[in-house]
Parts: structure tokens; sequence; C-alpha cells
């Protein structure tokens, strides 16, 4: 005889649960696509919420994993705003996108100049009918020191300045929502850096590429909880996750080493799941903030020694300095 349902699932859950726990002991068993199929084939996992009505701006959109969480919020009914730098690629990924009964719209940002995010943020402010949430994805590697038109070091200009930014001149926007959300995608590379302001932005004779981006996406789930922090009596949930290993545009060319792990990468649309699940509310209203979201479960900002902030100020602190570095400050408008 079968036993009931429920039963089945009070035996499943605790066995998952310790699957799970054993699988984020060991970072490849975590992040690789084995980590997110058996989670997947373990825990409960079910449709995310519908999105019909809502509309969502989502960066990154014209590729990877920005380009799956457009695709992954379209088939759950979501209007989209799709931003990057190149726009035949963003056309293409809004015809794609339409085909799912949605409409779509582009926005055409490079993320790394200062002032131009802000005249477009500024202008999209302006034409939105609504808006209900916006996904942070664009992001790369960058394996050269540039700095932006104002000397701000280009890891840290696209991937903290520009949301800041971006966030900053949608505000008001999202506020009028019933369920604003913003969810951030950071990088399992975070684990390996503090966030220290002093040395944030590296220096030219110090620049390495893989450093400068975990210590930037560290600071990006800073930001990410400091807007909850700020802004929870709008009703905003602000979400920092990571796509786990995923094989992207963007991974193979900054991490071709990566590359090489084959069948052990996620598809994008695997790497994007939890970012669609959390943009579409599927979390309710748990852990804004604090700690990274993988595969629909919020786990430590830490694991490694020495990468845990001094003080509770620190997200504070990151804000202030995103005003200084930005020229924006509730002071000023
Ligand atoms: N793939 C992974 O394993 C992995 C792991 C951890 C975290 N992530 C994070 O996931 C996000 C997406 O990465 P991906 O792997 O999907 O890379 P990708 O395929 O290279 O996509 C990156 C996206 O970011 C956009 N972008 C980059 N710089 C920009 C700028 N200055 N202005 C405007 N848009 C810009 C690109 O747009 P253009 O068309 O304009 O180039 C593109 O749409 C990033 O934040 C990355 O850090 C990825």
């Amino acid at each position: 005889m079968r036993p009931p349902r429920s039963v089945t699932a009070d035996i499943r859950r605790p066995i998952a649960r310790a699957l799970d726990v054993a699988l984020e002991a060991t970072i490849v068993g975590s992040f690789s696509r084995v980590g997110y199929l058996l989670r997947r084939a373990t825990q409960e996992w079910g449709d995310p919420p519908s999105a019909r009505g809502r509309t969502f701006l989502v960066t990154g959109a014209s590729s990877g994993v920005g380009r799956a969480v457009a695709d992954g919020l379209a088939r759950l009914g979501a209007d989209l705003v799709l931003g990057g730098r190149d726009l035949d690629r963003l056309e293409a990924v809004a015809g794609s996108v339409r085909e799912k009964g949605v409409r779509a719209r582009t926005w055409r940002v490079d993320l790394g100049r200062g002032a131009d995010v802000d005249a477009a943020a500024l202008d999209l402010a302006d034409e939105l009918e609504r808006l209900d949430g916006i996904v942070h994805s664009a992001g790369a590697l960058l394996p050269h020191f540039t700095t932006d038109a104002n000397g701000v070091e280009m890891t840290v200009a696209t991937h903290l300045l520009a949301p800041f930014r971006v966030t900053w001149h949608l505000a008001d926007r999202l506020a009028e929502s019933d369920r604003p959300t913003i969810v951030t995608v950071s990088s399992g590379g975070m684990y390996t850096q503090a966030l220290r302001l002093a040395s944030l932005e590296m220096a030219p004779g110090q620049y390495r590429g893989a450093t400068a981006y975990a210590r930037a996406k560290r600071a990006q789930v800073v930001l990410a909880h400091e807007w909850s922090r700020r802004w929870s009596a709008s009703g905003l949930r602000s979400y920092a996750m990571h796509p786990g290993w995923t094989d992207t545009p963007g991974l193979a060319e900054s991490l071709p080493r990566f590359s090489r792990l084959g069948p052990l990468l996620r598809r994008p649309d695997e790497g994007a799941d939890t970012a669609v699940w959390l943009a579409a509310g599927g979390a309710g209203t748990e852990g804004t903030r604090s700690g990274i979201w993988l595969d629909r479960r919020r786990r430590s900002e830490y694991y490694l020694p020495g990468t845990r902030p001094a003080d509770a100020s620190l997200g504070d602190e990151l804000w202030r300095w995103c005003e200084q570095r930005t020229g924006l400050s509730a002071a000023s408008d």
C-alpha cells in the first residue's frame, strides 16, 4: 500500500534538505548543473507565481542569464523592458518574447557611462506605464583596467553604480507597484572577497579582473539588502542571487577554462530560474535583508573567514559612497 502523499512529503523533505546541505558543502556540487538538477528533482519546486499584467526591466537582456530571465518572465506573462547596449540583439530578444504573447520594448544603455545611464533611466521613468520590478543582470568580468568618464573603475561603475543610478531614478515608479521587487544577479565569486570601501575600486597597478569582479559582486549583495532596509515602507522586496556556473557567452569569453566544464555547466534557463522565481514573488517576503539565493533557497553570504563586515553600518556606508560617486543624493533631489 502506498503511504498518503503528505507522509511521503514528510519523509522526503528532510532527505532533500540533507542532500541540499551536502551539495552546499562542495562548491562543484552546489554551483554546477549537478546541484540544480538534484535540487529540482528532490525539492518541491512548484511553478513560480504568474506575472501577468506586471512589467519588469531586465538589464543584460541581450545575452546569457539576463536573456533567460526575460524569457522566463515572459513565460509567466510579464511585459518586459529589455536593457543592453546592442539594439539589434535586444530587438531579436524582444521579437522572441513577444511570441509568448507579452509586450516588450528595448532600452538601449551603456551602463559604463554614468551620465548616459542617468539620462536614459530618467527618460524610461517618464515613458513607462508601470514598473513592478527590476532584474539587474548586466555584467562582465573586465580583464583590463579602464575607467568611466568620471574616473570610476569600470567594474565598479557597471556592476554597482549603474544599478544604483537606474534604481534611484526608477524608485518612484517602482513604489507605485503593489509588489515592487528588485533582483540583483551577483556571483558566487563574491564569497572570496570582503567589502572594504577603501579597496573596492582597484588601482591601475594592482588591477586583477577576477578580484575587481568579486569585490563588485560582494558590493552588489550589500546594496541589494540596503534597498530593502531603506525602502521596505514602500513594500519593496530586494533580493541578491547568483546563478551558479552557467553556460553563457560571457562565461566563455571571460573564463574560458570554465567552459571546459561542458555538461557540468547549467543551461541559461537553469541559471536564471531562481531570479525568475524571486522576481515573480516565489519567496514571498522572506530573505530580503540578508543572504544570497541559489536554487530557490536563501544561503549564507559568508563562507570564508575575514569576509564578514566588522559592523552593521557597512550598508549605510556603501550607500553614502554610491551617493558620493554618482552625485545622487536625497539632499540634492
Ligand atoms: N555565467 C555565469 O556562470 C555567471 C556566474 C555568476 C554570475 N554571473 C552574472 O550573471 C550576469 C549575466 O552574465 P552572463 O554570464 O549572462 O554574461 P553575458 O552572456 O556576457 O551577458 C552579459 C549581459 O550584460 C550586458 N552588459 C555588459 N556590460 C554592459 C554595459 N556596460 N552596459 C549595458 N549592458 C552591459 C550585456 O549586454 P551587451 O549586449 O550590451 O553586451 C549582456 O546582455 C552578470 O552579472 C554576471 O556577473 C554569471
